[in-house]
């Protein structure tokens, strides 16, 4: 269903910034040249490698007289949608999805993801498990060989506010480790994700069998939804260092 093909890169004019930002650009491009193609319902993701995959996209809708609509997984990805003139959809309309595209926090040799940084794990996982074909794009940064050795920050969890002091008690004396509520810059509140909702980051202590720690997560009463993606990504597209890409 999901065919990665051969990874075109970047023309080399279009790279500048730090090489993480190049690796970005290189990933993104390498993703919407091999998977967008005429007449498709798009999931747009969310963070800051989904700005070269939306400028890069807008570029070829224009050039091409793409005919694509697209459904954001948060506030971040409906701005830049709308920014950039692509037209705007919704699950309701389109329940379901051809490609979804998104970024990662860290990626393993499984495919497996942490994601959340961004606190929009929720809707980029309905987005994203919606959609023949999951696409992920990162730099060389994010890949790993087993989930949890890279991201330091803590699996992202969506709580419902009035839970998260229990949530926090029953997740980490089942699963050991911490949780911390997310803060606002400057400790001037909690974060508040686009569903209203809170962010505890689960501070691990070990590598545990996350298929089955997702799973016993979501059943604990205020869980919304956590940041392992797991048997989800069909590829994913790593700029590396050296400006070239390299699909897994
Ligand atoms: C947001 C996400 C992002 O995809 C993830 O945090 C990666 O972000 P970036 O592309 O800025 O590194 O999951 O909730």
């Amino acid at each position: 269903a999901c065919s990665s093909g051969h990874v075109p890169l970047a023309p080399r004019r279009l790279l500048g910034g730090g090489m993480a930002e190049e690796a970005k650009r290189a990933a993104a491009w390498a993703a919407v040249e091999n998977h967008v193609k005429n007449n498709q319902v798009l999931g747009i993701g969310s963070g800051s490698t989904i700005v070269p995959v939306v400028h890069r996209l807008a570029e070829r809708v224009k050039q091409e007289n793409l005919n694509v609509v697209c459904i954001p997984t948060s506030f971040q990805a409906r701005q830049l949608i709308l920014q950039n003139d692509l037209s705007l959809t919704d699950l309701d309309r389109h329940p379901e999805l051809d490609v979804a595209i998104d970024g990662a926090d860290e990626v393993d040799s499984d495919l497996r993801l942490i994601k959340g940084g961004g606190g929009c794990l929720t809707q980029e996982k309905i987005v994203a498990g919606y959609a023949k074909c999951f696409v992920v794009v990162a730099d060389y940064r994010k890949n790993s060989k087993n989930l949890g050795e890279q991201w330091k920050k803590g699996i992202p969890i969506e709580v419902i506010p009035m839970a998260y002091v229990p949530v926090t008690r029953a997740l980490t004396r089942r699963f050991g480790g911490g949780a911390e509520l997310r803060m606002a810059a400057r400790k001037a509140g909690p974060v508040v994700t686009d569903n209203g909702n809170f962010i505890l980051d689960w501070k691990f202590d070990k590598i545990h069998k996350w298929n089955e720690v997702n799973t016993a997560i979501k059943m604990i009463p205020g869980v919304v939804e956590t940041g392992l993606f797991i048997n989800m990504a069909d590829v994913v597209y790593f700029g590396m260092e050296d400006g070239s890409v390299c699909a897994r």
